[in-house]
């Protein structure tokens, strides 16, 4: 009876304990007008993106969802549209998995789109394969697809004043480490046979996220526009839809009492996106809707602007 109740304690308190850090929840209070603003969301068809999609299209702004399957997106917009009454809401085509195709998204969007305030790097998988170009899949679509992207609609966000950029990185960015010689000769980098060789190209493409973020709150300096890196908690998505079944039957259990819903998960991405005055924090990691400390090779400067390089190079911009 005593062991019972000694065993009924430890689970509680282990239960509480893990509510209050690895997935503690936290409420974004930021604000800011969004009517009449307009936000890009890559992979705002599903999970995270769907709910930060959700919360601004309730609060006016135009929405477009750049995604690669316009099944998939049409079905959120219409749940997106029923939720909100909102009608911004919008598709446009973007595989990030192809430079070509981000090249053609970011000129159809300029084109046709008079201004952008808001772009949410939001898409993001965990799997093994290579991009279109050739890149480990995850390198390439986490990383480099989202930095072409950027690059070429950072004109338009500087046009009209105050823009941000909100990048979702994750805590796994720890374990990540980057080879450059590697990077620089061998674009393949980034796949492996087994799932533990594709967790670490993702925790590899997750620290390029925050070493992005990092140097691009540099080369900003100056101008209006401010940008942010993000862990939005552990979150029940479809992320791990390509991870093996057994792990699959390890996490579900967990998952189910423990993760966050995709509203919660976007609580952070929506700090960073609608929180005044925290300007000064560009270039920072956010999660539970405050900035971070981060591990010494999240913040590397030569390590950052290299890697800039390189991507530059592996877009053909340089
Ligand atoms: N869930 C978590 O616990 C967690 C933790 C830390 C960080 N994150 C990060 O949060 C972000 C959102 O993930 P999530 O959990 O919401 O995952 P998710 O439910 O799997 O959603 C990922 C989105 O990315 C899109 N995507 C994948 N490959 C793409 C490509 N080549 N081109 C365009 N879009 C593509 C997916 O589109 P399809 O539906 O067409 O596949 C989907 O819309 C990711 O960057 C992830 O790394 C998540
Ligand atoms: C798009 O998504 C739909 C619905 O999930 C699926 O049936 C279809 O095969 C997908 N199309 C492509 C090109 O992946
Ligand atoms: C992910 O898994 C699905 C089937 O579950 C498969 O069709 C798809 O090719 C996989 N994607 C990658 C990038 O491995």
């Amino acid at each position: 009876m005593f062991q019972l109740l000694l065993l009924a304690a430890v689970v509680l308190g282990g239960y509480v304990f893990l509510t209050k850090t690895l997935f503690r929840r936290s409420k974004c209070h930021g604000n800011a007008a969004v009517a009449g603003k307009t936000v890009i969301i890559t992979g705002g068809n599903t999970g995270i993106g769907k709910a930060t999609a959700l919360h601004l299209a309730r609060k006016g702004a135009r929405v477009i969802l750049a995604c690669r399957n316009r099944t998939k997106a049409e079905t959120a917009i219409a749940d997106i549209k029923q939720e909100t009454g909102s009608t911004e809401v919008l598709y446009m085509q973007l595989d990030l998995a192809s430079l070509k195709s981000v090249r053609c998204f970011a000129s159809t969007f300029l084109k046709t789109e008079s201004r952008l305030d808001l772009l949410i790097n939001n898409a993001g998988l965990v799997a093994d394969g290579r991009t279109e170009d050739g890149f480990g899949i995850e390198f390439g679509v986490n990383h480099l697809g989202h930095f072409l992207l950027t690059y070429l609609l950072l004109e338009r966000l500087k046009e009209d004043g105050g823009g941000r950029v909100v990048t979702l990185s994750s805590m796994a960015y720890r374990w990540g480490h980057i080879d450059l010689e590697a990077l620089a000769v061998n674009k393949h980098l980034g796949t492996g046979r087994y799932s533990w060789q594709f967790f670490q190209a993702y925790c590899n493409s997750k620290l390029c996220n925050m070493l992005f973020t990092h140097q691009l709150a540099k080369r900003l300096k100056g101008s209006k526009v401010t940008c942010y890196s993000v862990h939005p908690g552990v979150v029940r998505t479809e992320l791990s839809r390509n991870v093996s079944l057994w792990q699959k039957v390890f996490i579900e259990p967990i998952a189910r009492l423990l993760f966050l819903d995709p509203e919660a998960g976007a609580q952070t991405t929506l700090h960073c996106a609608l929180q005044e005055g925290i300007e000064p924090l560009s270039g920072r990691y956010f999660s539970c809707c405050a900035a971070q400390e981060v591990c010494t090779w999240a913040r590397d400067d030569t390590m950052a602007r290299k890697l800039w390089d390189v991507s530059e190079k592996l877009c053909g911009l340089s």
